[in-house]
């Protein structure tokens, strides 16, 4: 009996392990698995990047860690020192994990090191628990390389490019958020309209700015992606994060099918439904309000949902600039008559003068809210005055009353918040690109509307 449980149990874990390297179901051949199934097996197999790190150094971070962490990490056992580096860098066990080797968002080169991909920044943990293609709002992506590049120096190992990279711009000013969008403007200046690496440096204009990723399963409702909605949706984009100088553009270009199939696994996804009880005749008036309301830019849902793909000028929305201003109409130009945007085929909005409004669907599991990531819970998006101008989150808290995010609120960040690390626990919506104004819509509704409208977000 009990020999018996051992086996089905190894069994379990060897079939989710199969699951993990060969795919969405364990061992089919690549002709035989649909496209989207493919794209997983390709995001969670194939290194397109160089390692970032090893096992050696990722296991020995807490050498470089504040000293009470460090005291804690020293005394314990190295499960528990790897669920504290977990925790201090937002990382995510893989499903089916032994608890040794990469962490969900990163892969193996089967040399020991770890391969950043996709899921690093596109999957993470709501009220505690993995959802595959949910904003990763714990990733500590600064405070990683910051950490990496330290323990390399004081091993003597050479530097890899985020740890480079590092050093050239912020990656990330806050839990959560990344300037990934200048990492692009960084990489793509390199390279010409056909992708080939440029023999003269064009120094790129960068306009530093932290966006939130936004949920993956929203993507197959948009026909225009990213924050203004510049560009029309297509796999190809999806290659701008793995434009490292070691890619050729021939190397880019051929990994094209792969990247549609990756495309086809993030519109596969579905939004997670809501775990806990829901008031349903106060969501059924809640409806009724946002119909009214809300409806002309986020669509409508249910079977036969519509999505507008709304652009709204930044002087009706009213929030935060810059990531708008960090693309010029002559960048978002450039990208559309290169490979990218098919030579000038695809029809890009390179004016976009605003933010899409983005389809609500999961809404309840993608805080912290807006492009920047600076509204912590829905409750704060329907009370504009009322939004906090500090916050720090709780790792695993969830909000059930405000829907979002459990956080602790502040005038200003506290004083005796010294190290680079520590000031990026608290989001400061005063500090550049970080506002979390604007989207004052709902000050129309009354009370009891936004109590009803609260209800309906957890339903879709
Ligand atoms: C370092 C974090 C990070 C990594 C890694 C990353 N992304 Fe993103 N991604 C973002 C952020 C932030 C945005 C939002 C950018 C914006 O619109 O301002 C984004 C936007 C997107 C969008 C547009 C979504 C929408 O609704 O408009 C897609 C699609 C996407 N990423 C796919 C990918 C794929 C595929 C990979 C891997 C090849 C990847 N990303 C790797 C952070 C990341
Ligand atoms: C005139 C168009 C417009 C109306 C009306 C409107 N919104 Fe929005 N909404 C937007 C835009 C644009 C954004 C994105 C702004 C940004 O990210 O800076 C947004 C963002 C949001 C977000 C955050 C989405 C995310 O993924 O971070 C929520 C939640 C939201 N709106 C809810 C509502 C509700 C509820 C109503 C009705 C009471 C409403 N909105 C009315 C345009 C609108």
């Amino acid at each position: 009996m009990k020999s018996g449980m051992i086996v089905s149990r190894f069994l379990l874990l060897a079939i989710c392990v199969a699951g993990l390297t060969a795919g969405a179901r364990g061992g089919e051949p690549l002709e035989r698995m649909t496209p989207a199934e493919r794209g997983y097996h390709w995001l969670t197999t194939k290194a397109y990047l160089p390692p970032d790190f090893d096992d050696e150094v990722f296991d020995s971070l807490w050498k470089v860690w504040p000293a009470s962490l460090q005291e804690q990490a020293k005394s314990a056992t190295p499960a528990e020192r790897r669920k504290l580096a977990f925790s201090r860098y937002g990382l995510i066990e893989r499903p089916g994990s032994d608890g040794t080797g990469p962490a969900l968002g990163y892969l193996s080169d089967g040399k020991g090191g770890w391969v950043m991909n996709c899921l690093a920044c596109h999957s993470g943990k709501v009220a505690g628990q993995p959802v595959l293609g949910a904003p990763n709002s714990n990733f500590a992506l600064e405070t990683l390389v910051e950490e990496v590049r330290q323990r390399k120096l004081q091993l003597g190992r050479p530097l890899a490019h985020l740890d480079k990279g590092g050093l050239t711009m912020p990656l990330g000013t806050t839990r959560g958020t990344t300037n990934s969008v200048m990492f692009g403007v960084a990489l793509g200046s390199l390279r010409d309209k056909d992708l080939n690496m440029r023999r003269e440096l064009k120094v790129p204009k960068l306009v530093h700015n932290d966006a939130d990723p936004p949920a993956f399963w929203n993507v197959r409702r948009k026909s225009l992606l990213y924050a203004e909605g510049f560009a029309v949706k297509s796999h190809r984009l999806l290659l701008q994060f793995v434009m490292l100088p070691r890619n050729s553009g021939e190397t880019l270009r051929g990994w094209e099918n792969e990247f549609r199939d990756i495309l086809a696994w993030i519109e596969s996804l579905e939004p997670p439904r809501y775990r806990w009880e829901i008031d349903q005749g106060l969501a059924q008036s809640g409806k009724v309000v946002f119909e009214q309301s809300c409806a002309k830019c986020h669509g409508t849902y249910g079977d036969a949902g519509r999505y507008p793909n709304r652009i709204v000028p930044i002087d009706e929305v009213q929030t935060d600039p810059l990531r708008l201003k960090s693309l010029t109409t002559g960048r978002r130009q450039d990208m559309r008559d290169s490979w990218f945007g098919d030579y000038g085929r695809e029809e890009y909005v390179v004016d976009p003068q605003g933010y899409v409004a983005p389809p609500l669907n999961g809404i309840w599991a993608s805080a912290p809210y807006l492009h920047n990531g600076s509204v912590p819970t829905l409750w704060h998006m329907l009370h504009p005055s009322d939004r906090p101008t500090v916050w720090r989150r709780t790792e695993d808290g969830y909000d059930r009353k405000k829907v979002g995010l459990e956080v602790t609120v502040f005038d200003r960040v506290p004083g005796d918040v010294k190290s680079a690390a520590d000031q990026r626990e608290y989001f400061d919506t005063q500090r550049s690109g970080k506002s979390a104004a604007g989207h004052l819509f709902p000050d129309e509704l009354t009370e009891d509307e936004k109590q009803a409208v609260l209800e309906y977000l957890k339903t879709l």
